[in-house]
């Protein structure tokens, strides 16, 4: 049997394939791999661990002849066709809750970043540009005693929102369903999307990419923002219209925004590189030692129960 890998990611995913003999393949380049590569590797392989970079689609899937599953190296599955996978008798795995708190993180990071102004006081510095304590320099916003609201309440979502909780913020989110337990443990209260959106001073997006979330935030939601409002995403670019975004940064619509993720990743839109109230951040929301550990082990342990004819420890198909 033997596994296809697509990028080098830690040791400890191909120790663990090789220990159950199974044979491991990783395409070394420091790059993305490319379609024609990604068709060319993974055609004859049992199994394949995959990056949220490489599509999926049903031209790349038709190629595979002996694929018994595609184990996703992230929690979102929105560069598969999980349907199709399904039609062909692949299961697809991906990596929940390992990265949730690291991911976590990186929201509440970029919420600190924006509302206290990290990078422009950081950019200050490395230019030289401090001239002593000031009474207005750099005001930004206190989170104590703010709105904070959550789109998509799920795993990383609520894990966000513990730890607004403790900067003393209220807590609303909007979800498909209610999450009783979660309403108990922070005194959150479900709200509807437009009323999430006028009512919060800080927002935080978690919903996965799928059709029913793509553009979710169109022009219409995001001009319901407050004045001071603050935005970030860690969750996937499409979600937000990103253009008319950048159009009431500019305009100073709101507060500011923070980006872990964008619309045509990793292509940016330039307009963003001018702001001043924008957080930038290269898609790192899972990148902890011990997150990308943890990821490694859980998609090898998903392939080794797959091959041995076991149930996947976390499919979504
Ligand atoms: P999750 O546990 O599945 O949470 C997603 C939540 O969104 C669920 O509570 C779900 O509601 C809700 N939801 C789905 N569609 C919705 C809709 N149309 N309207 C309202 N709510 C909707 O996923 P997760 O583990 O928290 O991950 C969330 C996303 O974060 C991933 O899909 C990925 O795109 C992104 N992510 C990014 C990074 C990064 O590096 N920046 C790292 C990890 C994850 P129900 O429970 O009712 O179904
Ligand atoms: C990262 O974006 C993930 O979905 O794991
Ligand atoms: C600031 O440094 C203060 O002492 O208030």
């Amino acid at each position: 049997m033997n596994v296809f890998i697509t990028r080098e990611i830690p040791q400890i995913a191909k120790q663990l394939l090789e220990k159950n003999n199974i044979t491991v393949k990783v395409f070394r380049p420091k790059r993305n791999i490319s379609e024609s590569e990604l068709i060319k590797y993974s055609k004859n392989a049992d199994a394949i661990i995959s990056l949220l970079t490489e599509k999926f689609d049903q031209k790349t899937i038709d190629q595979l002849s002996k694929c018994k599953i595609i184990a996703n190296y992230a929690v979102g599955f929105n560069n598969i066709d999980i349907q199709y996978a399904k039609s062909k008798g692949i299961i697809v795995t991906n990596t929940p809750d390992v990265l949730t708190d690291a991911t976590a993180e990186i929201a509440v990071s970029l919420v600190l970043a924006c509302a206290r102004r990290i990078p422009e006081g950081e950019r200050m510095m490395r230019e030289e540009k401090f001239i002593g304590w000031e009474p207005n320099l750099l005001k930004g916003i206190q989170l104590t005693g703010k709105t904070f609201g959550i789109i998509g309440a799920g795993r990383i979502g609520q894990a966000t929102a513990k730890r607004m909780k403790g900067f003393g913020c209220k807590i609303i989110y909007y979800n498909k369903s209610k999450k009783v337990d979660f309403e108990k443990e922070v005194n959150a209260q479900k709200v509807s999307l437009n009323s999430l959106l006028k009512k919060s001073d800080i927002i935080s997006v978690h919903v996965p990419l799928n059709p029913s979330t793509n553009n979710l935030i169109d022009n219409t939601k995001l001009d319901l923002l407050k004045e001071n409002a603050i935005i970030v995403n860690t969750a996937r670019g499409e979600i937000i219209d990103e253009k008319y975004l950048i159009k009431m940064l500019k305009s100073k619509k709101i507060f500011s925004a923070g980006f872990d993720v964008y619309e045509n990743e990793p292509k940016i839109n330039k307009d963003l590189l001018k702001l001043n109230n924008v957080v930038l951040l290269p898609h790192i929301g899972s990148a902890t030692i011990e997150t990308r550990d943890e990821m490694a082990k859980l998609a090898a342990k998903n392939i080794v129960n797959v091959l041995f004819g076991k149930k996947p420890l976390t499919p979504v198909n």
